[in-house]
């Protein structure tokens, strides 16, 4: 006797939502201070290996402006990613303050301009993590070099299936 095992596979959508702004003048103030924050503190990224800067600002419900930059090391592993830089010193001195908006910016060759950073997964989960923790999400912004403004509502849109 002849048995036909039939699989059925259900191909399942994801959705993104984002906004894109054709230049980041047109945030609102504080947003707009947070993007002048990420792109100043971009110039003290120790990158010599890279040559690829990236800064991030993060604003806590304090008010208080956490700022980092990218930091390599020789021994490559070793390195840390601008947004994690931020988020684990907000995590290290306000354990108390829930995070509102992350902002990230990125200079250098692996990036045409009018790219936005895509940040990397290792930061995509420690942000779904820091937005779980928190039980609120917090609202990422995007900044290519020719000013592209991409807005996420929530962290946890940059990593569906997030691990945990
Ligand atoms: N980098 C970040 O700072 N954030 C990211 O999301 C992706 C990559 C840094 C790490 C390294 O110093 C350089 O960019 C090149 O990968």
């Amino acid at each position: 006797m002849n048995f036909i095992i039939l699989i059925v596979r259900m191909k399942k959508e994801l959705k993104l939502y984002y906004s894109k702004l054709s230049n980041w003048d047109q945030l609102p103030d504080n947003d707009q201070l947070l993007v002048k924050k990420a792109i100043e503190i971009m110039h003290n990224a120790y990158a010599p290996y890279s040559k690829f800067n990236v800064g991030s600002a993060l604003l806590l419900s304090n008010g208080v402006i956490v700022e980092g930059s990218n930091q390599e090391n020789i021994a490559y592993p070793s390195g840390l990613c601008a947004e994690r830089v931020a988020l684990f010193y907000a995590g290290a001195n306000y354990p108390k303050e829930k995070i509102k908006t992350l902002c990230i910016v990125a200079k250098g060759n692996l990036l045409p301009i009018s790219k936005v950073l895509s940040p990397c997964g290792a930061c995509r989960q420690v942000m779904v993590e820091t937005e779980r923790r928190q039980n609120e999400p917090y609202r990422v912004i995007l900044v290519s070099q020719n000013n592209v403004t991409i807005i996420f509502d929530s962290a946890s849109d940059l990593l569906p299936l997030a691990f945990g």
